[in-house]
């Protein structure tokens, strides 16, 4: 067993999952904060350099896993592990935002999918050296086709 502790929370404007965008072309633009707790301030140190992060939280509001369910940008059923469902054996959850600024121990970011008050576990700085022409999207660039047609 692992404990973990947050470090931090979302502070966003959606209070319910309705609220936040799904399926197909959902785009996440909306803007909050990360306000990370003082015990944790000098952590932070450096931050301001990078322009995107990775988030990583607890879907706090999620109960329990499906090992196969149909997310909304499909109507097939895919495999948990190849979706970013929130009904996962461990209720993890991972975003990548863009960090507009910081104050203090506040991180003003863009692009949260996240219901306010949701825990933060830890933030990475966002690097990526896969080229774009190596990723492969799997079902859902099938999906995408199916849906220009
Ligand atoms: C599809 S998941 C993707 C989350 C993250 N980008 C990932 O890949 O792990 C995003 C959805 O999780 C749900 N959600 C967001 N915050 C949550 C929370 N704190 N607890 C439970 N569900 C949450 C909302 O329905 C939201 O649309």
């Amino acid at each position: 067993m692992f404990t973990f502790t947050p470090i931090g929370y979302v502070r966003s404007s959606y209070k319910t999952t309705q609220e936040i965008p799904k399926g197909l072309g959902a785009e996440h633009k909306a803007e909050g904060r990360l306000e990370i707790l003082p015990e944790f301030e000098a952590g932070l140190t450096d931050i301001e350099g990078f322009s995107h992060l990775f988030v990583i939280w607890i879907f706090d509001r999620s109960e329990g896993f499906d090992l196969l369910g149909t997310p909304p940008s499909d109507n097939r059923a895919h495999g948990v592990f190849a979706t970013r469902s929130p009904r996962r054996p461990n209720p993890i959850g991972l975003s990548v935002v863009e960090l507009l600024g910081r104050k203090g121990t506040v991180l003003h970011v863009r692009g949260l999918d996240m219901l306010d008050g949701t825990p933060i576990l830890d933030i990475k700085p966002y690097l990526s050296s896969i080229p774009t022409e190596s990723l492969r999207r799997g079902w859902l660039a099938e999906a995408e086709a199916r849906k220009q047609k």
